[in-house]
């Protein structure tokens, strides 16, 4: 039986990066590192930094694009679910500060904190407000700067990350089979040991000890978070496709996070994907946390590889531990 009220369908998208870029040439000065080394074993060519401001700053620009290409008029947003896991301060909440500098002067909204399924997450939760038809349009945005929690004396994961913000906007939609179809979603915390950030928060306050410890950066025990991403993110994908009658054949597009083309390449593996169908740009931006999934949606509509009538397989693992896959039919 048919729960859902209305369907919630993915109607606009547009992303923001910074202009300055920080390249492996950059990073060659910086710590013991190459090129050829980063682009062969992590596949990352550049990253786009900010230099002045913060998260929010990035997703108000995002929006701005997005407003302005849909003509849409700011007012119009009932609700706001930002994913991000670099808010621009503890509270208030990074969506409060956007909504200021946007003028979504009568939307609500809150932060979803997910690490790398920020934005994932942020786009179920924002779905069930148009499903049960207590919003119409829902801001969903997946924002990070991460120069600002990592570590760039760590070539480990200094070489990883970048900044940037993506946004999508959601509406009902009268279609059926349109928009959002399916998700899964599920958590793991005692991931948490290997991949989070320690300091600043409730249990180690910031001090000058907790500075000395660098326990304000991005810890990864890499090996481990491979693993489990590589599982995660596969069964994830896999389920979503099967449990809806579908096969690889049937994907338009896959949209997966961009941490590492190893763990991509598995997911897209398992579902009997060729290369064609899979969204990549992680050369050009490195790893932006929640912001990797808007930011591949809005260059897929761009260049014309996502269009009507599309199945969108998007998949995520991140720090928590968090996973998701989403599937989608692509509406306009
Ligand atoms: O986005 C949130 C979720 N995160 C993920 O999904 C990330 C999951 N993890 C991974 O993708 C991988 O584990 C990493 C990309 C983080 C690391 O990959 P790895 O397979 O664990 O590392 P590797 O074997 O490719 O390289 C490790 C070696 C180390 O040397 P030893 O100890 O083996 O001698 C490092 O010291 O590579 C060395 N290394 C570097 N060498 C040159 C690490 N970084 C660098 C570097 N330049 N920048």
């Amino acid at each position: 039986m048919e729960k859902k009220k209305f369907r919630a369908a993915i109607t606009a998208v547009a992303h923001w990066v910074p202009d300055k870029l920080l390249t492996n040439a950059d990073l060659e000065k910086m710590v013991d590192t190459n090129d050829e080394w980063i682009t062969s074993r992590r596949g990352i060519k550049e990253r786009h930094i900010l230099e002045k401001g913060a998260t929010s700053d990035m997703a108000a620009e995002a929006c701005k694009i997005l407003f302005e290409k849909h003509n849409i008029n700011p007012e119009e947003i009932d609700v706001i679910v930002f994913g991000t896991v670099t808010p621009d301060m503890m509270f208030p909440s990074a969506t409060c500060l956007l909504q200021a500098k946007t003028g979504m002067t009568n939307a609500w909204g809150f932060d979803v904190s997910a690490a790398c399924c920020g934005f994932a997450y942020s786009l179920v939760v924002g779905a069930q407000f148009i499903e049960s038809g207590t919003a119409k349009k829902v801001l969903v945005v997946g924002a990070d700067k991460m120069s600002s929690i990592v570590d760039y004396t760590d070539r480990n994961t200094c070489i990883l990350f970048g900044d940037a913000a993506g946004v999508v906007l959601l509406e009902r939609t009268e279609e059926k089979n349109v928009g959002i179809l399916d998700f899964y979603n599920t958590i793991d915390g005692n991931g948490a040991q290997y991949l989070n950030m320690p300091g600043g928060g409730s249990l180690n306050p910031p001090s000058h000890e907790t500075v000395d410890k660098k326990m304000h950066y991005v810890f990864q025990d890499g090996k481990n978070v491979y693993q489990y991403a590589v599982k995660g993110m596969s069964e994830a994908s896999a389920l979503i496709v099967e449990r809806n009658g579908l096969t690889g054949k049937d994907v338009g597009l896959f949209v997966p996070h961009q941490a590492n083309k190893r763990i991509i390449d598995s997911a897209a593996q398992r579902m009997g994907l060729s290369e064609s169908q899979v969204m990549l740009n992680i050369d050009r931006y490195g790893n932006t946390t929640a912001a990797t999934i808007p930011i591949c949606l809005s260059e897929a509509v761009s260049t014309g590889r996502l269009k009507k009538g599309d199945i969108v397989v998007i998949a995520a693992f991140g720090g928590g531990f968090t996973c998701s896959s989403i599937l989608v039919k692509w509406a306009y």
